[in-house]
């Protein structure tokens, strides 16, 4: 069986690993395995591995951080790619601009650019992630989201190309953008000089909103679960239809911020979806609106 498995990626043995354990590698730490896990170590062997999906018609998708994702329990039967080797991380600073690969830890830039001077990411303080799950997701708050820095974004696009997309080109809206099939291979953000103690304390000041509000990030989450419908907050519609507290297993519904599903010990992703269904039905049925995830469920 493993024979036949690997024999797919035959000649990316050092970067592929069969029947792979994900949930250690999501905020989770739920779900399944994954059919093959691969971390390509630069842009070439990894536009090599999608041509190889290609040629064997094995579905591919892209792990980042795992901070809004829940594997479910059968795990994936999917080639999921993996940007953690080190070329995918390298930042370079040219102030005001900042260029970042995908694989760039979300938290470890938004602290460093602080750290030099370069102002703006504060606005993020919080939302753990790689930089490519972030730009994909147009991830954000209240404070702004990453559509507000991002210059140009370089994708493996559909075709298999490298390409350099201007931010005009990537169709970001609230929590979204127009990149389905392409890999963020790094992004070019453009931040503002300004004062590296007053970018902290704007920092500090928001990630202690977030957790006076919030689950801790320590928890076991995937951040928000739905979008805000238009006009309105899908943690507010999911406290007044009474759902705080609510569980399944050993998932609940956070007591602190009702958009937030919090597993505990002995949850399974079952556990979780089966609350997302039991809090969407219950809104559709008091409200009437029909809540959308927010997060990805594999
Ligand atoms: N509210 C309730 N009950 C709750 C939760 C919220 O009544 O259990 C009310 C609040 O009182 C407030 C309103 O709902 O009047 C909005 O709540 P909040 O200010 O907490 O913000 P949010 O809209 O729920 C958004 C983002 C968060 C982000 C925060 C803060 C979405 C879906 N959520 O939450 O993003 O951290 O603003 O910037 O857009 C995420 O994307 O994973 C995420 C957590």
């Amino acid at each position: 069986m493993t024979a036949l498995l690997t024999s797919c990626f035959a000649g990316f043995e050092e970067i592929c690993r069969p029947d792979a354990p994900l949930a250690d590698l999501t905020w989770y730490r739920l779900g399944g395995p994954a059919r093959w896990l691969i971390s390509p170590r630069d842009e070439a062997e990894l536009a090599a591995v999608i041509q190889r999906c290609r040629a064997q018609g094995v579905p591919w998708r892209v792990l980042g951080r795992g901070a809004n994702l829940l594997v479910r329990d059968e795990g994936v039967d999917a080639a999921v790619i993996r940007l953690s080797a080190p070329h995918w991380s390298a930042v370079d600073v040219s102030a005001p601009l900042v260029r970042a690969g995908g694989g760039a830890d979300f938290t470890r830039l938004v602290r460093s650019t602080l750290d030099q001077g370069l102002l703006g990411l504060e606005a993020l303080a919080g939302i753990p992630g790689m930089l490519g799950g972030i730009v994909r997701m147009n991830a954000g708050g209240r404070h702004g989201s990453i559509a507000d820095f991002v210059e140009s974004v370089r994708v493996l696009d559909p075709a298999g190309q490298v390409a350099d997309r201007p931010r005009a080109a990537l169709g970001f809206a609230y929590r979204h953008t127009e990149l389905d099939g392409c890999i963020v291979l790094g992004a070019t953000l453009r931040l503002s000089p300004g004062d590296p103690d007053a970018g902290l304390a704007r920092y500090r000041a928001i990630w202690n909103e977030k957790y006076a509000t919030q689950p801790a990030v320590s928890e076991r989450s995937a951040g928000c679960i739905f979008k805000n419908p238009p006009g309105e907050a899908a943690g507010r519609l999911l406290d007044r239809a009474g759902l705080k507290g609510a569980r399944a297993g050993g998932a609940e519904i956070s007591s602190k911020h009702a958009n937030f599903i919090v597993a505990g010990p002995g949850a399974t992703a079952r556990d979780v979806c089966e609350l997302i269904e039991r809090a969407r039905a219950r809104v559709r049925e008091t409200t009437g609106i029909e809540l959308a995830p927010e997060i990805e469920i594999w």
